[in-house]
């Protein structure tokens, strides 16, 4: 395997996840961590936020110089390798920033089958101005700048710019050149091999003893549960919280899905009454969040404390739910609360773990498909903890909770039966308690609003709506003001997040 050792870029995961996309398993450590070079072949460092010369800046230890790998640093981890071997690094008041063209002036095989102009992305002050002795410049930018240099015999390379942004030409074909090239590594690896080693780690962790898991039904802790389930059974115990803020049908089909098809251990608690009462009258969005949240941790714990000698808590944290603290360089995890409502409770006497925590959604996925998940979990559009109860503008109540559900459901159904479903990044409806008139017959009418959102988006940061064909909107409109006699006008959204939320709560 490879190691990528870490220094704060926010790159870091993206690297090793290049590096995996090539068949070698990689892992992320941090530039403090006690390191295993056990079946490592080569080593990489990141990029980070520090100057070498600032006077808390992370070091690269001498076990990393010394274990005799192959060594490639990048940005920053190039520099520090400059300063470290005895080359220069400074600052000489430019900087290069994006799209940067650079010109191979030496043979390397770093660059093999590499055109000799191509252009990288860069994000740097500091540059190394003198390489250590030995070593020799492989590459110039056209600012005459060093952005890459080597030593061949001692297998140290350190290259300016970020190979793992799509941004760098040739980028994928640099780390291929060191991976399989320079360290000799096969790239047969694949997330199979990643379902067999979590199953033992996990087996090899948990034991005998007992873990739970909360299962929302979205992707992430669907695959957590079903791969800790592969590895150790009926130990582990699922809880889905109903909290009666679901969608239509939600609760059945996790069940058939998870219980029936994947045969996990699974408890649905039916915590309805005791959400709905507390969310009375409370019409502040950020209100119902926190309310959902606390009694999300009260109903989970209560679970928790009937599950004799269990010690073990199962996240679905994913590679994004990192934080990332850019200072120290160390990496801090949100605890991933469950379905994001607000995290779980600080004084349960739990261990985590978190199977999938050095994974991208894509990868996830993948294992899910691995370990026989449907479809349907795992090409979900995400939905919010908080669940419909954001999507009911003001005050909840079981009445507008049966509206929304039909009206969401015809949308959603719409769209897949429509091939719209896989198009777009997440699409719901929204009740909105207002009044306004209609016509139903010959008679007046006087019902609710329905409005419908859609939104294409890679990480729900910036969304634009989703241009779903008028017809397919004429479609959902009719259907909805048939079938829901509650709601007399359907209207779509068309704003963009910027400045607009994706939820209206
Ligand atoms: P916004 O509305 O902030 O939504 O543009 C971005 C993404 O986050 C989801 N979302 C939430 N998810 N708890 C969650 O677990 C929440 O309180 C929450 N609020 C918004 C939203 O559905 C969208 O995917």
């Amino acid at each position: 395997k490879i190691l990528v050792v870490d220094y704060g870029s926010q790159y870091t995961q993206l690297l090793a996840k290049r590096i995996r996309d090539l068949g070698v398993f990689s892992e992320v450590v941090q530039f403090d961590d006690n390191i295993s070079f056990n079946d490592v072949k080569g080593i990489v460092l990141s990029g980070g936020p520090d100057s070498v010369y600032d006077i808390d800046a992370p070091d690269i230890s001498d076990e990393i110089l010394n274990a005799e790998l192959p060594i490639l640093g990048i940005c920053y981890g190039m520099q520090l390798m400059a300063k470290k071997l005895g080359g220069k690094v400074e600052q000489r008041g430019i900087a290069e920033y994006g799209k940067t063209k650079i010109t191979i002036t030496d043979q390397s095989l770093l660059f093999k089958k590499i055109p000799s102009t191509f252009n990288v992305w860069m994000s740097h002050k500091d540059m190394v101005t003198q390489v250590p002795e030995k070593f020799k410049i492989t590459s110039l930018t056209s600012n005459n700048i060093i952005s890459s240099f080597e030593n061949e015999t001692e297998n140290i390379y350190g290259i300016q710019f970020h190979p793992e942004v799509r941004h760098t030409e040739f980028g994928i074909d640099i780390l291929k050149n060191f991976v399989h090239g320079i360290c000799g590594l096969k790239g047969s690896w694949t997330l199979m091999d990643f379902v067999e080693n979590k199953i033992k780690e996990i087996r090899d962790t948990i034991g005998d003893k007992k873990a739970i898991i909360a299962l929302s039904g979205g992707v992430d802790s669907s695959v957590a549960a079903v791969l800790t389930h592969r590895a150790i059974g009926n130990n582990l115990k699922a809880i889905f919280v109903n909290h009666g803020l679901l969608r239509m049908n939600e609760v059945e089909e996790v069940e058939s899905t998870f219980r029936d098809y994947m045969g996990l251990n699974l408890t649905t608690v039916d915590a309805q009454e005791r959400f709905l009462s507390k969310l009375k009258r409370v019409t502040d969005p950020e209100q119902k969040r926190k309310i959902i949240g606390e009694e999300f941790i009260r109903v989970f714990e209560q679970e928790a404390k009937k599950e004799k000698d269990c010690e073990y808590l199962i996240q679905g944290t994913i590679y994004s739910d990192v934080i990332e603290s850019a200072k120290s360089g160390k990496k801090t995890f949100k605890i991933k609360s469950h379905h994001n409502v607000g995290g779980l409770p600080e004084d349960i006497d739990l261990k985590i773990v978190e199977p999938l925590k050095e994974l991208f959604k894509d990868e996830v996925r993948s294992v899910g498909e691995i370990l026989g998940l449907p479809r349907e979990i795992l090409y979900r559009h995400p939905f919010p903890g908080p669940g419909l109860a954001i999507r009911i503008i003001g005050e909840i109540n079981e009445e507008k909770l049966t509206i929304l559900k039909k009206v969401d459901s015809i949308f959603i159904k719409t769209l897949k039966e429509t091939g719209w479903y896989d198009k777009v990044w997440q699409a719901f409806a929204v009740l909105i308690p207002v009044k306004t008139v209609g016509i139903t017959g010959d008679k007046r009418s006087y019902g609710y609003v329905a409005a419908l959102r859609s939104v294409d988006s890679v990480e729900g940061m910036t969304a634009d709506w989703s241009k779903i064909p008028f017809e397919i909107l004429d479609v959902v409109s009719s259907r909805i003001t048939n079938e829901v006699e509650e709601i007399t006008r359907v209207v779509y959204d068309i704003s963009s997040k910027p400045p607009a939320t994706i939820e209206w709560e």
